[in-house]
């Protein structure tokens, strides 16, 4: 398995672009199944993430193909598919579970693996399938499948709330009914970023949303909706992934190409800390001047701070002067990084959701194991700001969501390289 090897301690300086956003490009890739014919999907990462929803697409019967640099997606859906997601490919993917709505509003019928918890948390889908429920659609779960079955074909519209605020839930139910008969009101749903972009590459289907970016949307169904063709947006986790690397003591990093607005409770908190964080023509420069400085920070849903955000965040906090304070409300068990860092030198304790974060002058580099996605990208942060070699085992979850993180990060000055096993 291959991994990722660091040299850390070396100064970081430059500019580096975002790619599209993972988060944005899963949900947009399986709206395409609410119209049959040719979709493309532009800005796509070429993330191992978007390969597995290109097979899950495949094996509906539609054409998935990107060009040879992996951004532009290219989708078929014919007259007839297969309306199923097997349990090989959602287990590997939960966020196969996107292709819900999108089956039951346009097929009338859905077959798809329950996605099981993950390391993060155990993760229900109960709002999803509240939702499509009271849409109409009838529901049964056997044999670690959810059936999903549509009296009529259609679905009809109604005004649904959700008990709690849900990414992929928003996304799926927002899917659902832009095919239903007559209004859906939503309520309580997720204003992430990534639903708003959604929100509008349905709209250039030919749906009718208002409210995307709100607590409240307000969609009146239509008989039809026509290809997509979309450019889904810059990839604000990566991006703060990076303005995080250009907030460690001694880095000046310019990441380009990433929108701001989105990224406003982290550099808030960038700045809190003591990092110098400008917008420049173009993107965001941040530079980390010395140590900094302690602080307290709650995960929330959007416009909160990112949870995909904590891990990430919390490396530059084992570097602070003091103590700090990092509170998980999104997901109940994201703190597997915790143990990883504190073989670099972190002084770090848990309880419960709450993680103390005591600073210390300097890391020290050892191999260390990611256990998600997030987690990863914090090791590799952690990496690059420690002394001597770490090394990240278990890359597989980096590459679900970072293009290429060490060829984007070595011309910045990193000494960091990808061992092929
Ligand atoms: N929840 C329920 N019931 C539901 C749905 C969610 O109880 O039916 C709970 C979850 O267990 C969790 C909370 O609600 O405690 C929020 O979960 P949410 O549904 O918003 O998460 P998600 O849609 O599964 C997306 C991102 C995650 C990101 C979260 C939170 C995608 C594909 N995934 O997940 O991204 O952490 O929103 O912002 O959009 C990542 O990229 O590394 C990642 C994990």
């Amino acid at each position: 398995m291959d991994k990722i090897v660091i040299d850390g301690g070396a100064p970081l300086r430059g500019s580096v672009d975002v790619s599209g956003a993972k988060n944005a490009a899963l949900p947009t890739l399986a709206a395409a199944l609410l119209a049959e014919g040719d979709h493309v999907v532009r800005n796509v990462p070429n993330l191992a993430d978007v390969r597995t929803m290109g097979r899950l697409l495949g094996s509906m019967e539609c054409a998935f193909e990107r060009d040879p640099a992996g951004h532009v997606a290219r989708i078929r859906v014919p007259a007839a598919i297969t309306p199923e997601a097997p349990y090989e490919l959602v287990k590997t993917m939960r966020a196969s579970v996107v292709v819900l709505g999108p089956l039951a509003a346009r097929w009338g019928k859905a077959r798809v693996s329950l996605p099981g918890g993950c390391a993060i948390g155990a993760r229900p889908i109960d709002q999803h399938l509240k939702g499509l429920a009271a849409l109409g659609a009838k529901i049964t779960l056997e044999h670690g499948y959810v059936d999903v079955e549509v009296p009529g074909g259609r679905l009809k519209g109604t005004v649904f709330t959700f008990d709690g605020q849900t990414v992929t839930g928003t996304e799926n139910i927002m899917m659902a009914a832009t095919l239903a008969e007559g209004r859906t009101v939503l309520e309580n749903c997720a204003r992430e970023p990534e639903v708003v972009d959604l929100a509008n590459a349905l709209n250039r289907m030919g749906a009718r949303i208002e409210g995307a970016g709100t607590a409240e949307l307000r969609i009146d169904g239509v008989e039809s909706l026509r290809p997509l063709d979309h450019a889904v947006i810059p990839d604000r986790i990566e991006a703060g992934t990076f303005l995080v690397a250009g907030a460690l003591p001694g880095n000046d990093v310019t990441v380009m190409g990433c929108v701001p607005g989105h990224l406003e409770a982290l550099i808030e908190k960038l700045r809190t800390v003591g990092a110098d964080v400008k917008e420049v023509a173009g993107g965001v420069r941040v530079v980390g001047d010395g140590r900094p400085r302690p602080t307290d920070i709650r995960t929330q849903p959007h416009p909160g701070f990112p949870t995909d955000m904590q891990a990430q965040m919390m490396v530059l906090l084992c570097l602070a002067e003091g103590s700090s304070r990092l509170t998980e409300t999104v997901f109940e068990n994201r703190y597997m990084h915790v143990q990883e860092l504190q073989r670099l030198g972190a002084d770090i304790t848990v309880d419960g959701k709450t993680a103390v974060v005591r600073g210390v002058p300097a890391l020290s580099g050892a191999p260390v194991m990611a256990s998600d996605l997030r987690a990863s990208a914090a090791l590799v942060l952690a990496g690059l700001a420690a002394k001597g070699t770490t090394e990240v085992q278990r890359v597989y979850h980096l590459d679900r969501g970072y293009e290429r993180i060490e060829a984007k990060l070595a011309p910045l000055g990193a000494r960091i390289t990808r061992v092929k096993a």
